[in-house]
């Protein structure tokens, strides 16, 4: 009967959820989440290439808690050069790193208010465009389509109709070709590792 009763508790309680900006007391607890969501093949990936090494844009770490605090969701978005224009100048943008959202809170609104969030940081700090590789039929809700991407390429293998690109400032990727480059500030000591 107890668990009946809890789990009536969970599904009718209201979702209480609010975004905050990451510190370091949330790596662990980011990194299992990201485990969780994404499964063991993500480190692998062409985007985690941009990463490595570096550290997120400045204040563009983002994380969802739940009502004691713990970590549910996580969005970083990274600097990069998404390739130069038609001048030869490097188009600085931003990456998305892993949009993840704790499997037991999916659908609730999470990802998208995480998502939206970090869009409105990166729009107030000035950025001209966020680039992201992920499913177009999620993130076209936000913005993201592959036309802007068209003459990019990721360092590494990729699929085209997933390498998505949201404009901040109109025309700014208009005529961007070439690889992603890192762009960001490069870590001060190694990541942290986890205990196996
Ligand atoms: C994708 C993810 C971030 C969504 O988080 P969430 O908190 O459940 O998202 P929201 O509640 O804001 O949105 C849920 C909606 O998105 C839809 N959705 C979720 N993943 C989708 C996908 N890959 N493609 C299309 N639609 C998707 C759901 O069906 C739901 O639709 P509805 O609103 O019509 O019911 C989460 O499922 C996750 O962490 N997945 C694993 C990691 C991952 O794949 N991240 C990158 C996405 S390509």
């Amino acid at each position: 009967m107890a668990a009946v009763v809890d789990t009536l508790r969970a599904f009718f309680a209201p979702s209480t959820f609010v975004i905050d900006a990451e510190n370091p007391g949330d790596v662990v607890a980011r990194e299992n989440l990201l485990d969780r969501a994404m499964g063991p093949g993500r480190s692998k990936k062409s985007s985690e290439k941009l990463r490595r090494g570096r550290v997120p844009a400045d204040g563009l770490a983002l994380v969802t808690r739940d009502v004691d605090g713990h970590v549910i969701g996580t969005v970083r978005l990274w600097n990069i050069e998404a390739g130069v224009t038609r001048e030869g100048q490097a188009v600085p943008a931003l990456l998305v790193g892993p949009l993840a959202v704790d499997p037991a809170h999916e659908g609730k609104g999470i990802g998208g208010t995480l998502m939206r969030a970090a869009i409105q940081e990166a729009k107030n700090r000035g950025h001209g465009a966020i680039l992201l590789v992920g499913d177009a039929a999620y993130y076209e809700r936000f913005g993201f389509f592959a036309e802007r991407t068209q003459h990019l390429v990721m360092p590494g293998p990729f699929e085209r109709n997933r390498f998505l690109a949201l404009e901040l400032k109109e025309g700014w990727l208009e005529g961007a070709a070439g690889m992603l480059v890192a762009s960001g500030r490069k870590l001060a000591m190694p990541p942290v590792k986890r205990a196996a």
